[in-house]
């Protein structure tokens, strides 16, 4: 495995690479078993497989963690070697000539969810993603459902922009009591990471309820009694259509229901989302 910094040396090295597939991983680092999914994914499907490893900070919001994320390098570099990864790319900086004056822009897509509470988020996710490609040129990408609406708007933004890469979705990756494998994870103290678990918890709930036949108010109004009894700040708790990404009012076989949730642990901001599934029968309300 080759670790490399500079685009030009990178490029160098995938150019002789003529008939391979080639499959890129973007991640910020600070790997945990939900990366280390998406690269055995990645080497299932191609021959090379690059992981990035770039904290964007056009993607981070001014009051967010841009300067504490965790950066635990050294351990990514022997984690990735150990999945038989080929090149990590870890640019120092992929702005070079200052604050990009051409970005790319999402939409509709963007407005509810994470895109309504992060503005510019994704944004600045799409623009970095969009460098990563123009830089490595992978045949094919894989990103984790973890950040549904990120690989909603990655998938969108290909279709729109006819870029010839294929993105690969990947299952989300969960701790044994079921709370979502984040890097974010490591903000937790014991108390809140005990506290964090009960998101998850929710979502269940939630499922259990529209399995029970409740419509769309009634599986909302048990997720947040849930959450609130449970002391979490809500940040958003929404059932959308999962092409949409619009919020959606009844459950019906036309549209595939997803749940989202974001909420703060203490300071520390986590995301899920789990389909959801309508009773086969009629919908009936419930309290
Ligand atoms: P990061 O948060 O490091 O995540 C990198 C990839 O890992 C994303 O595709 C994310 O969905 C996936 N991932 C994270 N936790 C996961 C889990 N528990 N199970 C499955 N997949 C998981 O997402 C980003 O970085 C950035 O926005 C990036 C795409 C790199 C652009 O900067």
């Amino acid at each position: 495995m080759k670790v490399i910094t500079s685009i030009a040396e990178l490029q160098h090295a995938l150019g002789s690479f003529d008939k391979e597939q080639i499959a890129l991983v973007p991640t910020m680092g600070c790997l945990h078993e939900g990366h280390v999914s998406l690269m055995r994914k990645a080497k299932r499907l191609a021959d090379i497989v690059v992981v990035s490893i770039y904290v964007n900070p056009l993607q981070f919001g001014e009051n967010e963690d841009l300067d504490t994320y965790p950066r635990p390098f050294d351990d990514d570099v022997l984690l990735c070697q150990d999945e038989g990864v080929d090149f990590i790319f870890h640019p120092e900086n992929l702005y070079p000539h200052g604050a990009p004056q051409v970005t790319l822009h999402v939409d509709d897509l963007s407005q509810h969810l994470c895109g309504s509470s992060r503005q510019g988020h994704f944004d600045g996710m799409l623009t970095v993603v969009n460098i990563l490609f123009n830089i490595v040129r992978p045949h094919l990408a894989v990103f984790g459902e973890k950040d549904f609406q990120q690989l909603s708007i990655i998938q969108r933004m290909v279709a729109d922009l006819h870029m010839p890469i294929e993105i690969i979705g990947a299952d989300i990756v969960r701790e044994h009591d079921g709370l979502a494998k984040s890097s974010r994870n490591r903000y937790l103290n014991d108390v809140e990471r005990t506290q964090a678990k009960e998101i998850v918890a929710a979502l269940h709930i939630m499922q259990d309820a529209a399995e029970q036949g409740c419509d769309i108010q009634g599986i909302l109004s048990a997720g947040k009694a849930h959450v609130t009894q449970q002391k979490i700040n809500l940040d958003y708790l929404e059932v959308c259509d999962e092409h949409s990404l619009q919020p959606i009012t009844a459950l019906s076989d036309k549209v595939t229901a997803r749940i989202f949730i974001a909420a703060f642990i203490g300071t520390t901001r986590l995301i899920d989302n789990k389909p959801l599934f309508a009773k086969k029968t009629e919908e009936t309300s419930c309290v």
